[in-house]
């Protein structure tokens, strides 16, 4: 079995810039690749079709899994007719959590597939697919540092952010939050007809070497905060209790927190709700995360 490894994100900054006819909201996000990985094995199997096993979670393991979708699609396009693929997922990244997990999976499933039937898929096929598995699938062909337009689906690759000084945490949760919940509690206007012009980022006048000034706003925090109230008191938790930064990634329900010294997180900890679960994240810049993922052949990139 070929081991590779699936890795999660969080968004330093989220903007809604409006609804879109489709129903979908035009974003324009900033993602980037964390030291948070589950683990995906992909073999030829004798059966065709797609098998899936999971351990470290209760998930689907039907067409209701983006991974199984990504290998169906990988299978009928490269694929002979009879192919069969086992997959082996081990969960490490919480589902509902907004660090991307099951896109993160969808998207090592189509390049791993690619390795193990030695065929390079061409570049437009793989946008195009990834995208329709989900809108957070693409950035997951490219990893790093990105900016994210359109439905989060148009990935341009930015220079990787520096690496935070002091300590990055995540906060966890116990409930997940469910991404299209929040976007309607979001209520947003109709898209404006005028264009988005080209973000820059960080921010003109931000001290761009400093990873707090990559970190910006996230519009689906006051939603997801009125959706779920005890997030909201954790997020002020998490202020109150030294960080520099507190963000929520995506739709949530994790929260990142930016720390100035190593060892602040854990004093800050004792005054956050006891159910509440934490890590120390590193970020993982495009090389480390193209290396770490276990892939012989870089793919997207700047
Ligand atoms: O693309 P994905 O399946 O991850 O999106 C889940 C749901 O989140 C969509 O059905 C939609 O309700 C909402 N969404 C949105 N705008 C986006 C991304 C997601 O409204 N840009």
């Amino acid at each position: 079995m070929k081991i590779f490894r699936s890795y999660a994100k969080i968004n330093l900054h989220l903007e809604v810039r409006g609804r879109r006819p489709d129903g979908y909201h035009e974003l324009r996000t900033i993602f980037q690749t964390v030291d948070l990985a589950d683990e995906i094995g992909v073999e030829r199997s004798a059966r065709p079709g797609v098998e899936l096993e999971v351990r470290g979670a209760e998930l689907p393991l039907d067409e209701r899994n983006l991974a199984v979708r990504a290998a169906r699609a990988f299978l009928s396009a490269w694929a002979p007719a009879d192919a069969g693929v086992a997959l082996r997922l081990v969960k490490r990244i919480p589902a509902g959590g907004g660090l991307g997990g099951g896109s993160s999976n969808a998207a090592t499933v189509l390049r791993a597939l690619g390795e193990l039937f030695a065929v390079r898929p061409d570049p437009a096929w793989l946008a195009r697919v990834a995208g329709e598995l989900g809108a957070d699938v693409p950035f997951f062909l490219h990893g790093g540092t990105a900016l994210g337009s359109g439905r989060g689906d148009v990935i341009r690759p930015l220079a990787d952010a520096p690496r935070p000084r002091g300590e990055l945490v995540l906060l966890l949760p116990p409930a997940p939050l469910a991404t299209a919940a929040v976007f309607a509690e979001l209520a947003a206007p109709p898209l404006p007809a005028a264009p988005a012009g080209e973000p820059v980022w960080p921010r003109p006048g931000a001290n761009a070497g400093d990873f707090a000034a990559w970190i910006g706003d996230n519009d689906l925090e006051a939603p997801a905060f009125r959706l779920c109230p005890p997030l909201g008191a954790l997020y002020t938790a998490a202020v109150r209790s030294g960080a520099r930064r507190v963000r929520m990634s995506g739709s949530g329900s994790t929260l990142f927190a930016l720390f100035d010294e190593a060892g602040a997180a854990e004093r800050a900890a004792r005054s956050w709700p006891p159910d509440i679960v934490w890590k120390r994240i590193e970020t993982l810049d495009r090389a480390a995360w193209n290396a770490a993922s276990g892939f012989e052949l870089a793919q997207g990139g700047a």
